[in-house]
């Protein structure tokens, strides 16, 4: 079942993604932003954990327990994310990827006249259930929401090969991709995730 989250879920959201998010996301899991010395990424939660009472954000739900969550933001036409202050030293440099990728691949040029758009931002399933749809369900659940709220497209950055494969998959086109070993910051690598992750890729879709 697919559910709209509120603040009253926040902390089995929290739960949810300290378990099937901040260890295994490509990214979190190649910086090991949490781990037994380091459990807990306060950075990352606030990050994750932002305006939850928006309607925007959906939960897969099956026995009363979540199994998956999908974490949905409004962007505006000419108008960046508000920027994220990180003191956690690892987190900054996601942040700073994600910056860098709003700032250079712009959706919203591929969609003259629209001006707001739904950006899924946090893709998660309980690794019990994954590879059966739950992904492309709560994509496809979000591309409803986003047709009620004046929406024109939908974009998600993919940071994993499996959010691209499932985009691809639901019709969303690639409009933008930058490969871990061509990000360099003063002269250096700063990721390389395990395969098959090899790129960060922006999908979008056209909400008619
Ligand atoms: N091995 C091989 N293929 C896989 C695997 C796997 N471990 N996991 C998913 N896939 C495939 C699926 O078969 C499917 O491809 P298909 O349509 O050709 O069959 C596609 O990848 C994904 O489809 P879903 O089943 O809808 O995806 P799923 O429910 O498994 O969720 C997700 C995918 C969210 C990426 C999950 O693997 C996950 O939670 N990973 C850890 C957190 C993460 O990386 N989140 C995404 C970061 S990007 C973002 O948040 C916007």
């Amino acid at each position: 079942e697919i559910q709209i989250a509120s603040e009253d879920d926040r902390e089995r959201i929290r739960e949810f993604l300290q378990n099937f998010f901040y260890k295994d996301e490509p990214l979190n899991s190649f910086l090991e932003l949490i781990n037994e010395e380091n459990p807990r990424c306060y950075d990352l939660e606030k990050f994750t954990l932002q305006d939850l009472d928006s309607g925007l954000n959906l939960l897969a739900v099956y026995d009363g327990k979540i199994i998956g969550v999908c974490l949905n933001g409004i962007m505006q036409r000419g108008k960046l994310e508000e920027e994220f202050v990180c003191e956690d030293e690892k987190f900054s440099k996601i942040v700073k990827l994600l910056q860098h990728i709003e700032e250079i691949s712009d959706p919203f040029q591929k969609y003259p006249g629209v001006d707001k758009a739904i950006v899924v931002k946090i893709l998660s399933v309980d690794d019990t259930y994954r590879g059966r749809g739950i992904a492309k369900e709560l994509m496809s659940k979000t591309i409803d929401l986003a047709k009620g709220r004046g929406c024109g497209f939908c974009s998600v950055d993919c940071s994993s090969y499996y959010t691209a494969r499932a985009a691809k998959k639901l019709g969303f086109e690639l409009h933008y991709t930058l490969k871990y070993e061509d990000y360099k910051v003063d002269g250096k690598s700063v990721f390389d995730p395990v395969a098959p992750h090899k790129a960060m890729t922006v999908y979008t879709q056209k909400i008619s």
